[in-house]
């Protein structure tokens, strides 16, 4: 059983063939399936997150509520990767599962389910993490928009330190306390995964997903890059 969260920013590269990294998502799950791999993708919410949460956020204090449009964003990209893999026959669970109970069930019938979020309170890469749990995934790839986990943010500053293994401990201490941020403000990994992830003692590999090939790569096992965490 394969677990992958697929940060939402990867679905819009800032590429004008956006839909080539899609394109070869799609041949990953195909070929995986053929090979009689059983996957959960969690979606992230990416732009469509940020914009609606942004649009409200004068109107709405509260972020249980802003949270649910975040839901909502991550439900509609987990809809075009779930219609997207319909379309190329690829035998994906029928409905976008709301709970990660219900993922974990529907994963018996068919080989793929694609879901987003879960209920207010943390990312899809908490999803993920507790998918992973219930379903007894030997890891959970968390696919994102940066190389490698880095000591800082390397946007803010470029002598951030990067690293290639690091304990759930370690994880944590850089993406700080296990507490929900603001709606739709997101560090590298939810600390509130991170902290779900240390108590099951799951294997997280964080991979910059942009490179597509290294989603292939770190579901087979080989030439991993990026950071693992055990
Ligand atoms: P994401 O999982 O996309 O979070 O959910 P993120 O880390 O901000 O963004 P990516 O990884 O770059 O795509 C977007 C927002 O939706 C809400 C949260 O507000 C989150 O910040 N959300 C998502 C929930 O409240 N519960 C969930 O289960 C998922």
């Amino acid at each position: 059983m394969i677990v992958v969260a697929i940060g939402g920013s990867l679905l819009r590269p800032e590429v004008e063939e956006k839909h080539v990294w899609l394109d070869h998502l799609i041949t990953i799950v195909r070929e995986r399936v053929a090979a009689g791999d059983r996957l959960g993708l969690v979606i992230g919410g990416g732009a469509p997150a940020r914009e609606g949460i942004s649009l409200a956020k004068p109107l709405i204090d509260d972020d249980y509520h802003l949270d649910k449009i975040g839901i909502a964003a991550t439900r509609l990209n987990a809809t075009i990767i779930r219609e997207a893999l319909t379309e190329a026959s690829i035998s994906v669970s029928g409905i976008i599962p709301t709970s990660v109970n219900e993922a974990a069930q529907l994963l018996e019938e068919r080989p793929v389910v694609v879901m987003g979020g879960t209920e207010p309170g943390h990312t899809t890469d908490a999803v993920a993490i507790r998918l992973a749990i219930a379903v007894n995934a030997s890891k959970c790839i968390i696919a994102t928009n940066v190389e490698k986990v880095f000591s800082e943010d390397p946007r803010k500053n470029p002598n951030a330190k990067s690293f290639d293994i690091l304990t759930h401990e370690e994880l944590q201490q850089i993406v700080g306390p296990a507490e929900h941020k603001e709606a739709g403000k997101s560090s590298v990994v939810d600390p509130i995964a991170v902290l779900e992830a240390t108590k099951a003692n799951l294997e997280l590999n964080i991979i910059d997903g942009r490179k597509i090939e290294r989603i292939k790569h770190t579901i087979l096992g080989s030439d991993f890059e990026g950071t693992k965490i055990s």
